[in-house]
């Protein structure tokens, strides 16, 4: 086994006979109020390295963006400079998100006229774009929310990003890798439309179902929530999507659809190999995750439902750090309290070792620990 595959899950694939093959992602690219702190924020505390700019001193007056990226993960960083971009109107009305779930494919006409077929809204047509080092070939589709998958063929290119970009780096010296991949990226949808964007996914990207999770699951006493999961051939894209349950109270996701005024992206999890040292080098550079109440540890089920797992169980629970099991092996995992203003979107650092899962045996421990978050801030 790869290390690749041990770090996302990753599954053997004929992507002869797929209908819409999916290399894997491209770049997250986020819309932020202020790209130049969002960026150094993400050197300085997710020890991500500086690969790529554009702006207005590379002819582009409109908006700056960071590339930015931590092993086979990529992160676009875009905010507006001039105050009539339409950038404005997008981060007013979200807030920092993420806008564009990239997706890295090797026949961008094939993808696209699979998606036409079965529906989907085109938002750019295949097109080439080229400069020095090469030529790129993309198109977008729309997906839910204000959120779109741009398809990218880089197959011919050799540059730092995307054409109109310049390679930069940042003096300062980049700090320890904390995360090697993306893992997952989470949709919030609106109530009863979490089918329609499995559907989306089953149709136009031929991705199949890896998970659901529905009912007493994920229920807590006063909330609740409804998911699935799709994935393309490789399962190295994975996208659960959620949509609210009615509770006796406001679910953690009608909270977003609140803030982020409509579905988009509610978290993206970060793969690591070392989720203990990761954690410990995130908390030292300030980064706050949920807690984990210590009942979570010290009940005897948990303890004979996860079995051996490489990290002491004492370790795991200093930390907050939860941990699963399933059939294939288990995964370790933690999240972040929101990384903005707003309580949108935040990160996940997981670690398998075999589990293909999302964490399942915990939605409960973790969704009363978003609950008294939610509480504090007065939205449950
Ligand atoms: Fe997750």
């Amino acid at each position: 086994m790869t290390i690749e595959q041990q770090l996302v899950g990753l599954i053997e694939h004929d992507d002869s006979v797929d209908p819409f093959p999916v290399i894997g992602w491209d770049a997250l690219v986020w819309v932020v109020g202020n790209a130049t702190q969002s960026a150094h924020f993400l050197q300085s505390a997710f020890g991500m390295r500086l690969e790529a700019y554009a702006g207005p001193e590379t002819g582009d007056r409109d908006h700056k963006s960071f590339v930015l990226r931590s092993g086979g993960a990529r992160f676009v960083i875009t905010g507006a400079v001039d105050p009539d971009s339409p950038l404005v109107a997008h981060h007013d009305r979200h807030g920092d998100g993420v806008v564009d779930i990239a997706l890295e494919v090797a026949d961008v006409d094939r993808c696209v006229a699979r998606a036409r077929a079965h529906g989907a809204i085109i938002l750019t047509e295949p097109h080439d774009e080229t400069d020095e080092f090469g030529t790129v070939r993309s198109a977008a589709l729309a997906t839910y929310g204000d959120t779109r998958h741009s398809l990218i063929d880089r197959s011919a290119y050799a540059g730092p990003y995307l054409p109109g970009y310049v390679a930069r780096t940042c003096a300062r010296e980049p700090g320890k890798r904390v995360f090697q991949a993306i893992d997952h990226v989470v949709g919030n949808v609106e109530l009863g439309m979490m089918d329609r964007w499995v559907d989306f996914y089953r149709g136009v990207m031929g991705f199949t179902n890896m998970a659901e999770f529905v009912g007493d699951d994920i229920a807590t006493e006063y909330s609740a929530l409804m998911s699935k999961v799709v994935a393309n051939g490789n399962h190295r894209v994975k996208f659960p999507l959620n949509e609210p349950a009615l509770g006796r109270k406001r679910s953690q996701i009608d909270e977003y659809l609140e803030f982020y005024r409509g579905p988009g992206v509610q978290h993206i999890a970060l793969a690591t190999g070392d989720i203990v040292e990761t954690v410990d080098a995130l908390r030292a550079e300030g980064i706050e995750f949920l807690a984990t109440p210590d009942t979570y540890y010290e009940d005897p089920e948990l303890r004979a439902r996860i079995g051996a797992v490489r990290v002491p169980v004492d370790e795991l629970q200093r930390r907050g750090i939860l941990v699963d099991r399933d059939e294939d092996g288990y995964l370790l995992q933690i999240f972040t309290r929101p990384l903005t203003d707003r309580p949108t979107v935040f990160f996940e650092l997981i670690e398998r070792h075999g589990s293909l899962g999302f964490g399942k045996g915990n939605f409960k421990a973790l969704f009363q620990a978003i609950e008294r978050e939610q509480d504090a801030r007065g939205n449950l």
